[in-house]
């Protein structure tokens, strides 16, 4: 969570840490600061969003070629003024800006003011500048070997950027759990959290590693450990476009992240299921396939929506691959004492690759032997760099904090991953193999006929704008679904949504069954159809409103139930990657209805880089 951004070069720095901050404010949107170095070093911060720290900016601030922003996701400290970033040491020599957790912070703040250190926040940055200061002024190092020291005393994460008054040529950069992208331009350099303020100036980028520390100057960047070893930085080239980071003329990012899904699932494809005669082609597993294929139990990890795609994976894995599969939140994972065999795959599923439970996760699997996979989309994010092997989903960018597409192309992997692994053991025949190929290449072309019915969802949306309470079932592969489209709901309109299995509903949630309550049904044609058709009945029965997803042309459902969203017919097992698409729809256009900030809701921050 936060975003951080820097800048050290020729041009005026100001436009480029508040355009970089625009950029990233979907890491959090509580306060916002900047630190700019000209004649002299001024600090301007408040509470609220980026636009709201514009109205603190004045002509002053135009003349620094030098300086760092923030935009903040409160941990330690209320969102205000004071605990804003960045954060000035108590003799005002250093000023910093962090993303991550200081762990040990209260001890240090208690032995820094036993030595008469002032403060000014609750933050535990804070603690960190003055460390940083309290260092430099006793130990009379400069001011690079006073960060390496600060940070060597210091237990938790951080992505940071410090600047020295003493040492205006400079900014000094360090990352431990947190990320931090460094874009090398001509005599310049541009520091964020990801690359996503960083594409317009340049493609060419340095990923810090943990315990790299980066001293920049506008002529030259010096990488070292916190040891003091240099080492030699390697830079990589981006594949981003500035085009996939702007709103391209939707009206939020979340719309135009829908929208995109027929585009992100064939990019996710290409390459790699190419026609019904060849074979599926994952070339980031190709060095683990022999372990996959004989893994006796595979363990998916995820948070959030990407444990509900590890779910769609559960049914896959177990269907096609005949592998026993246990999905797990990473957070309890973690922290439980999990039987972790030497012969288990672990498979890990992030948007972001910086989901802190996800990475702590992975780490535990390792210790105990376990082969890790990766499922990430943002290249080059911690989780890839952690993980034995692993498959990018090739999403794109996904800004609006409710992940949509990121959803569809993790199932997409999933999908081609079971597939392959199930054609490799030799359980699929060759005809239900290009059947199934064939299907799978047909989904992007029936998303865009479900986009096609937006405005009947609106429609929909509109009469349901109101409501405080509603339930999502389904079963199978569609209960995952009916829990995304919960989550969904919930996390941008605020109205409280349950996702269940439609089964389950009779052993609690049918009390909650009333005439204003809206039940959403995902119920494609599959195997469990009978089933679910009994389960609107049994809605019905106690007058509750049903929306319920259908197959195009089913008139069963359509006479029972108050409203449907159709979708094209498909195989059971891509049923998830069709059936949530209405679902992401119908939760945005309730919550544009109700004036909610789509794609920043309160509270809440794209990657959750704390625990
Ligand atoms: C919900 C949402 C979150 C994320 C979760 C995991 O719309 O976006 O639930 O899915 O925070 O994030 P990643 O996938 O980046 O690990």
């Amino acid at each position: 969570m936060c975003g951080i951004v820097g800048y050290i070069g020729e041009r005026n720095a100001l436009p480029v840490l508040i355009n970089g901050l625009k950029r990233l404010e979907y890491r959090g949107y509580d306060s916002a600061g900047v630190a700019v170095l000209g004649e002299n070093l001024q600090i301007r911060k408040c509470k609220g969003k980026v636009t709201d720290l514009e109205k603190h900016l004045d002509k002053s601030l135009q003349s620094g070629t030098v300086g760092i922003g923030h935009t903040r996701w409160a941990t330690h400290g209320e969102p205000n003024d004071v605990n804003a970033h960045p954060h000035e040491s108590h003799h005002g020599k250093f000023v910093i800006i962090h993303n991550g957790i200081i762990e040990n912070y209260s001890r240090l703040r208690d032995r820094l003011i036993e030595r008469d250190v002032k403060f000014k926040s609750e933050t535990d940055t804070e603690v960190l500048a003055n460390l940083i200061e309290f260092i430099y002024e006793k130990s009379e190092v400069g001011a690079e070997l006073a960060v390496r020291l600060a940070l060597s005393k210091v237990i938790g994460a951080y992505g940071l950027v410090v600047m020295c008054k003493d040492e205006p040529d400079k900014l000094i950069a360090a990352r431990k759990g947190s990320p931090l992208v460094i874009g090398v331009g001509n005599e310049e350099y541009f520091l964020a959290s990801d690359a996503t303020p960083i594409v317009e100036y340049t493609k060419s980028v340095i990923y810090l590693n943990d315990g790299d520390v980066a001293i920049i100057r506008k002529e030259q960047l010096i990488l070292k450990t916190l040891k003091n070893d240099e080492q030699g930085p390697t830079v990589q080239q981006l594949n981003i476009d500035i085009g996939e980071i702007d709103k391209g003329g939707y009206e939020h990012f979340m719309l135009k992240e829908i929208f995109e899904q027929p585009k992100s699932i064939n990019d996710t494809f290409r390459g790699r299921v190419r026609s019904e005669e060849s074979e599926i082609h994952l070339g980031g597993l190709y060095n683990v396939l022999p372990k996959l294929i004989e893994a006796e139990r595979i363990i998916i990890i995820g948070c959030g929506t990407s444990w509900h795609a590890g779910l769609v994976g559960e049914y896959l894995f177990e269907d096609l691959a005949r592998i026993s599969v246990e999905v797990e939140y990473a957070s309890e994972f973690r922290y439980r004492n999990p039987i972790i065999n030497h012969d288990d795959v672990v498979i890990a599923i992030s948007q972001s690759g910086e989901t802190a439970d996800t990475l702590a996760a992975i780490r535990l699997a390792k210790e105990r032997g376990a082969m890790v996979l990766g499922i990430c989309n943002v290249v080059g994010s911690s989780i890839p760099r952690e993980t034995d092997a692993g498959v990018y989903t090739h999403a794109g960018p996904e800004i609006g904090v409710a992940s949509t597409k990121a959803f569809t192309c993790q199932v997409t992997v999933l999908a081609m991953m079971a597939i392959m692994i199930s054609r490799k053991k030799g359980l699929i025949t060759d005809e239900r193999y290009r059947d199934i190929i064939r299907e799978f290449t047909e989904i992007p072309g029936k998303i865009e006929k479900i986009l096609r019915h937006n405005h009947d969802i609106k429609k929909v949306a509109e009469l349901f704008q109101n409501a405080t309470n509603s339930l999502y079932l389904g079963r199978g592969y569609l209960f995952p679904v009916a829990l995304e489209g919960a989550l969904k709901l919930k996390e941008i309109s605020y109205i409280h949504a349950e996702g269940y299995p439609a089964a389950e509903m009779k052993h609690g949630p049918i009390a909650l069954i009333d005439t204003k309550m809206p039940v959403v049904v995902v119920a494609t044609k599959d195997s469990s159809y009978e089933k679910i058709v009994s389960n609107i009945q049994e809605v019905k029965a106690r007058n509750g409103v049903v929306i319920a997803v259908v197959t195009e042309g089913d008139t069963v459902i359509k006479n029972m139930a108050d409203h449907v969203f159709e979708i094209p017919q498909v195989d059971n097992i891509f049923a998830a990657l069709l059936s949530v698409v209405p679902l992401q729809l119908f939760s945005y256009y309730i919550a544009v209805m109700r004036g909610c900030n789509v794609d920043q809701p309160r509270n809440l921050a794209k990657s959750v880089t704390v625990e």
